[in-house]
């Protein structure tokens, strides 16, 4: 055997955390660093969270697994609580991100199956696109260095560009069955779509009985503070996937629908062993309990309007290294003038965790319980780490 028994798949920094408390994580040596990754956007009420311990807890004591045959009460109250606070009228739940996109793009297709139109299969992509790493998937995103070596591209997903909706109007044919967007993408780059976009998006998939379906897999649960992201557009999808946040790093996905989107999702049709168990769901209603309280997503939009305004000023003093600071709520996004894993790895030394994406862009995605002393932390190790860096390019420079 070479190396570790695990697949070469992950290129993994060499720390191993041993516990998390809050927004920090304490490695098996004791050494504390700060995490701005959130696990890439999971963690949404950080490490250890006093109610999602007790409510996981507490359900273990009670059962863990039953099986979709049976009715799942807490099943059940999330998938209401889910539909009360969006769009949607039914919930399919999911392990991952991945299969919640699978179940949106299945239900988009069965939708145009059960009205007499198999040949509408066809689903509009956008570059730079992030669905997850199934074969379906993959060929949602459309990214060469996923798609590369795993056999011919699942047929079906059409790409244009990004935030080119005169191209996602072009590309519809009468095969085409819905548009899938991430109303910010997250892996891309942390790139919010226009609010214009999102609205004539809407009003295509009006005019041509098309299927409008959001990944909300990253910037949803209060990512962007608001509930879901879309809402800052007040343009609402047909199919919604969800992941990360909604299980705080339990594994949970969900796939919301209206009634008419999900009219070919009958019995039988798609399925699950794990998705939706006891466990999830107990978590996933801790984590809508802490997120929809009064005043919550305000505050994340308070404490992200002060991360960003400190991000700012770090990118005015080292231009060198961060041009740009993208993204709202608590997705934001340096956009790196030094390469982003060189700005990583700066950030790292400095015990601050961040999250490298496309775009040559650095994510900072803390959990949404950040608090305002946390963040004026987050910001002087930041700055040391710009400082660093760019005193190494200037001096690299003068040689
Ligand atoms: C927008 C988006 N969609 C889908 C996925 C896939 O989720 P998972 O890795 O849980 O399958 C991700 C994961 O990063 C994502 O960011």
């Amino acid at each position: 055997m070479s190396g570790s028994a695990l697949f070469e798949t992950f290129t993994r920094a060499p720390l191993a955390f041993d516990h998390g408390e809050g927004t920090w994580l304490v490695t098996d040596k004791g050494e504390r660093y700060l995490d701005f990754g959130g696990g890439v956007a999971v963690n949404s009420l950080g490490h250890s969270h006093p109610h999602l311990v007790s409510a996981l807890t507490e359900q273990a004591a009670k059962l863990w697994h039953v099986s979709n045959l049976y009715e799942i009460p807490g099943q059940s109250r999330l998938g209401e609580r889910l539909a009360d606070a969006t769009f949607a009228d039914k919930v399919f739940f999911t392990n991952s991100g991945a299969e919640a996109l699978e179940c949106a793009i299945k239900t988009a297709r069965r939708y145009h199956f059960v009205k007499g139109h198999p040949e509408r299969f066809r689903i509009i992509t956008f570059e730079g696109a992030f669905h997850g790493r199934t074969l379906a998937t993959i060929a949602a995103g459309g990214q060469y260095k996923y798609l590369e070596g795993f056999g011919p591209k699942v047929e079906g997903f059409d790409q244009v560009g990004f935030d080119d909706i005169d191209a996602a109007e072009k590309a519809i044919t009468s095969e085409t069955a819905a548009i899938l967007i991430e109303p910010v993408q997250g892996e891309g780059g942390i790139r919010p779509v226009p609010t214009q976009s999102l609205k004539r998006l809407r009003q295509l998939c009006e005019q041509h009985d098309l299927l409008l379906v959001f990944d909300e897999v990253q910037c949803g649960i209060g990512r962007t503070g608001k509930l879901f992201a879309h809402e800052w557009a007040g343009v609402t999808p047909d199919i919604m996937a969800v992941a990360k946040g909604i299980g705080g790093g339990f594994p949970v996905g969900a796939c919301l629908a209206t009634d008419e989107a999900a009219v070919g999702m009958t019995a039988g049709v798609h399925g699950t062993t794990f998705g939706g168990n006891p466990l999830a769901m107990a978590v996933g209603n801790a984590v809508l309990d802490v997120v929809l309280e009064d005043g919550f997503l305000e505050d994340v939009q308070r404490k992200a309007l002060l991360l960003k305004q400190g991000l700012a000023g770090v990118a005015d003093e080292f231009p060198d290294v961060i041009e740009d600071i993208r993204g709202t709520g608590l997705m934001l996004g340096l956009k790196c003038a030094a390469p982003n894993t060189k700005v990583n790895m700066a950030l790292r030394d400095q015990h601050l965790l961040a999250v490298p994406a496309g775009d040559n862009v650095l994510r900072l995605l803390p959990p949404l319980t950040v608090t305002d002393a946390e963040i004026h932390e987050a910001l002087d190790r930041i700055r040391a780490g710009a400082r660093g860096l760019s005193d190494a390019i200037a001096a690299a420079a003068a040689k």
